[in-house]
């Protein structure tokens, strides 16, 4: 009832909507629709409250739950149900749990903080309170398990172009990060759960380093890790981004899913690739090589050129591509 509330708020934006207007609508009573209002306030929302005239919301919160997002969502089935988290030790951890137990495709995990974010290959990943979004979509999509790999350059591209929409102009490093300036601004963690020829589902994990000022990452990570905020000089609109995210994700996933196709996202991979044509080391299980990356392919893998001329392919997966003199 209290989002009902707020919905009613929202529809009537700038303008006071009466006590007896909301109670009607509602069929619930004066003193409960005060309780209401007196929970949204409490929860961040600024509502202003004159005898006889009503209510008026003058201000939403800065949270990305249900409510929040959901102004920016165009989906028909990626996001219409978020399970919003205050605090959790991992959105990747719950969502498969959610998935194991019937969370079907779509469904998203949203926490304004992780305790205990996941990076690839066993690292962590800082997910400071309301700084970045740190959200994990569940999957069941009709694919073989080797096609699994796609669906992070679907998710890269998707990022992509939400950030061009809300004016950045970050580079793709395959297979699972977005750069700004040669930094790090997110990463993807793409965690499968199937046999050898059936998939079961999948979790995509997004972290994006949103409003995070530069001293609240660790010492370590200084050099090579960045914010949207630091690289535009000035907080991001979190819940539009997680909207326009998840908005071309759908529309990406689904020509992945109903027609095979992922040539839009690798197009966009390739185009804004921040290391086809330099040398890079490719580091698999503690093995280093040097190459040179020349391009992706269409089923969105890594080709490499070594010194004596040979070429081969690398799959996503345990894999991790750094600059000669660098992390780009
Ligand atoms: C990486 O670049 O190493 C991948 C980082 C992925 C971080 C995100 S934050 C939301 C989701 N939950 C996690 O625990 N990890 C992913």
């Amino acid at each position: 009832m209290k989002e009902k509330v707020l919905k009613l708020l929202k529809k009537h934006k700038d303008e006071f909507v009466s006590g007896q207007e909301i109670s009607e609508q509602l069929e619930v009573s004066r003193t409960a629709i005060w309780k209401y209002i007196n929970a949204l306030k409490e929860e961040g929302y600024e509502i202003k409250s004159v005898s006889r005239k009503g209510y008026m919301l003058i201000s939403t919160p800065d949270i990305l739950n249900y409510e929040e997002v959901s102004e920016y969502l165009y989906t028909h089935y990626i996001g219409k149900e978020i399970f919003y988290f205050d605090s959790i030790d991992s959105t990747n951890v719950k969502a498969k749990e959610l998935a194991i137990n019937d969370g079907t495709d779509g469904v998203v995990v949203i926490a304004e903080e992780q305790t205990k974010g996941r990076g690839r290959l066993g690292r962590s990943w800082v997910s400071p309170n309301k700084k970045g979004i740190w959200m994990s979509i569940i999957l069941k999509p009709q694919i073989d398990p080797q096609d699994a790999v796609k669906i992070t350059q679907v998710t890269a591209a998707a990022i992509w172009k939400a950030m061009k929409q809300i004016g950045v102009s970050p580079q793709i490093k395959w297979p699972n990060d977005i750069v700004i300036n040669g930094k790090k601004v997110c990463g993807i963690l793409t965690e499968m759960s199937g046999e050898l020829n059936r998939l079961n589902h999948l979790v995509v994990g997004i972290g994006i380093n949103a409003n995070t000022n530069i001293g609240e990452f660790p010492e370590e990570i200084r050099d090579k890790a960045t914010s949207l905020k630091v690289e535009v000089g000035q907080d991001v609109d979190r819940k539009k981004l997680v909207g326009l995210i998840l908005n071309n994700f759908e529309d990406l996933y689904n020509k992945l899913v109903e027609d095979r196709s992922i040539e839009e996202a690798i197009r966009i991979c390739k185009e804004n690739s921040a290391i086809l044509g330099k040398d890079v080391r490719i580091i698999i299980k503690g093995e280093e090589k040097e190459a040179k990356a020349i391009d992706i392919n269409a089923e969105g893998e890594l080709i490499v050129q070594d010194k004596s001329g040979s070429i081969s392919k690398i799959i996503s997966g345990e894999v991790s591509v750094r600059g000669l003199y660098g992390y780009i």
